[in-house]
């Protein structure tokens, strides 16, 4: 009973028990609660020692269904505003199922031509979405983190190779510490980078304005004081609280003055230059050296997809380069993204890029940044004409930062009563939204990516805020 190889028929039955569970799930999205009150007390129902007999495909499949959706978040649908997630379009949807049933190795040409050409594809129909130069190459990896990763560390072989050293071979030892620049925008990611490359989180320095943003005065009296010496700076596309950006035009002044490699965080905000209502937010993006987005945020594809693109392609191939007996070589039109990559063995994640790019296309990919912008216009303008709400940051993009604030509530009380009213939106279900931390205020920041979402389901949000500020 619990050996597959006596079920040979299983495979396709479990694929048709989630394709009828499928049905009825995408149908909830729109409707269901986001997230059950239950849902914790469900996910401590699965435990237990590892079975010594199997109970089967089907059983297990049944119970992960039954336990699963009651444990689950709803992040995929239109009504989830935390963090930055996007959900899932349906070409993105199709092609990561047959991701999995044609389970591909994306390491190289030789494990799967359908997959590297397809990633090839994938990152030229990206560049051109974005408006990158065309001579630009780049790799598909699991998310921001990893394309922050994988960006900076082509940009510290750079560095690396400015004082005669190739780092990805002989180390750091003997070098200086980098000088590394950012705003105080940069997402936490991209100082876990610097300490997952030996740069230091704590050794970058911060050149801000009052509000966060770079500060091109004092970033260009660190660069000058370096007398030449190379540095690495982080600009951000895109302030995760706010969808503030960084004056990423004078930044790239700076660094082509001054001879720094520019790496360019655009997690969400390089769709930006999707639209032409937005693009100017991202002029100077072209100018980099590196630059990252992410597939799982505003291109809707599935969880975990991300992309670091870098205007000299060799850095990457020789910080990730992996030669062995067993390995194939890379050949001039057919790079190996294994050897662009952290990873060697690779989920095949292009067949989910390439697809939504063919199946929607540029038009397709502007209509859903620009409803994206739509609902955030639509919610900043509800919260402006609202007496009990307050908005805390400008709009530039997608992301709304606002508090609750009835009238003649005192300020002492505002943080509490804003993190008491998050709480409640988890066992609430009618939307899902988290606080963070702005300007010193607990607020909320509602970011819109997912391409399901309506601006009834914008309306939700103060609707459900304020219905829970009244009793919290
Ligand atoms: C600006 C920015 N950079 C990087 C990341 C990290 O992306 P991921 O969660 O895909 O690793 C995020 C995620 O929210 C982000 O907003």
């Amino acid at each position: 009973m619990s050996d597959p190889l006596e079920q040979p028929g299983d495979s396709i039955a479990a694929l048709e028990r989630i394709a009828r569970e499928a049905d009825a799930y995408l149908a909830s999205l729109s409707t269901a609660p986001v997230r059950l009150a239950r849902s914790d007390e469900a996910a401590e129902a699965f435990g237990g020692p590892l079975p010594e007999e199997g109970r089967g495909t089907l059983a297990t499949l049944d119970q992960l269904i039954e336990g699963g959706l009651d444990a689950h978040v709803r992040s995929s649908g239109p009504r989830f505003f935390h963090w930055v997630m996007g959900g899932t379009t349906p070409a993105a949807l199709g092609a990561d199922w047959l991701t999995s049933l044609l389970d591909q190795n994306a390491g190289g040409w030789d494990a799967s031509p359908l997959a590297s050409r397809l990633e090839l594809i994938s990152l030229r129909w990206l560049r051109d979405l974005f408006g990158l130069p065309a001579d630009w190459d780049g790799v598909l990896v699991t998310g921001g983190q990893m394309a922050n990763f994988t960006g900076l560390a082509a940009a510290r072989q750079w560095w690396g190779e400015r004082h005669g050293v190739d780092v990805s071979v002989d180390g750091l030892a003997g070098l200086p510490q980098a000088p590394v620049f950012t705003s105080g925008f940069v997402h936490v990611t991209g100082l876990k980078a610097l300490g997952m490359l030996g740069l230091g989180r704590g050794r970058l320095t911060t050149c801000a304005d009052s509000v966060g943003a770079m500060n091109l005065v004092a970033l260009e009296r660190e660069l000058r004081a370096l007398d030449g010496a190379p540095a690495i700076v982080i600009g951000n596309a895109g302030e995760v609280n706010t969808g503030l950006f960084d004056p990423l035009e004078g930044v790239a002044d700076l660094c082509d003055e001054y001879g720094a490699w520019l790496h360019v965080d655009g997690a969400f905000g390089l769709f930006a230059r999707v639209s032409p209502r937005t693009a100017d937010l991202a002029a100077g993006v072209e100018r980099a050296n590196s630059v990252i987005s992410d597939g799982h945020k505003w291109l809707n594809v599935p969880f975990d997809c991300g992309f670091a693109f870098v205007r000299d392609p060799e850095l990457l191939a020789r910080t990730f380069a992996a030669g062995a007996a067993y390995l194939p070589e890379a050949a001039e039109d057919r790079p190996i993204f294994a050897y662009r990559a952290p990873e060697l063995s690779r989920r095949a994640r292009s067949l989910a890029v390439w697809a939504t790019l063919a199946a929607y296309g540029r038009s397709g990919y502007r209509a859903i940044v620009e409803r994206s912008l739509d609902n955030a216009a639509r919610l900043a303008e509800q919260v402006e004409e609202a007496d009990d709400f307050e908005l805390l940051a400008p709009v530039p993009l997608n992301v709304v930062c606002f508090r609750y604030r009835p009238p003649g509530s005192a300020e002492t009380e505002l943080d509490a009563l804003n993190e008491r009213i998050a709480e409640a939106v988890l066992t609430d279900g009618r939307i899902y939204v988290g606080t963070t931390s702005w300007a010193g205020k607990v607020a909320f920041r509602p970011a819109f990516v997912n391409w399901r979402t309506t601006s009834a389901d914008v309306d939700l949000i103060l609707e459900t805020l304020r219905d829970l500020g009244s009793h919290a």
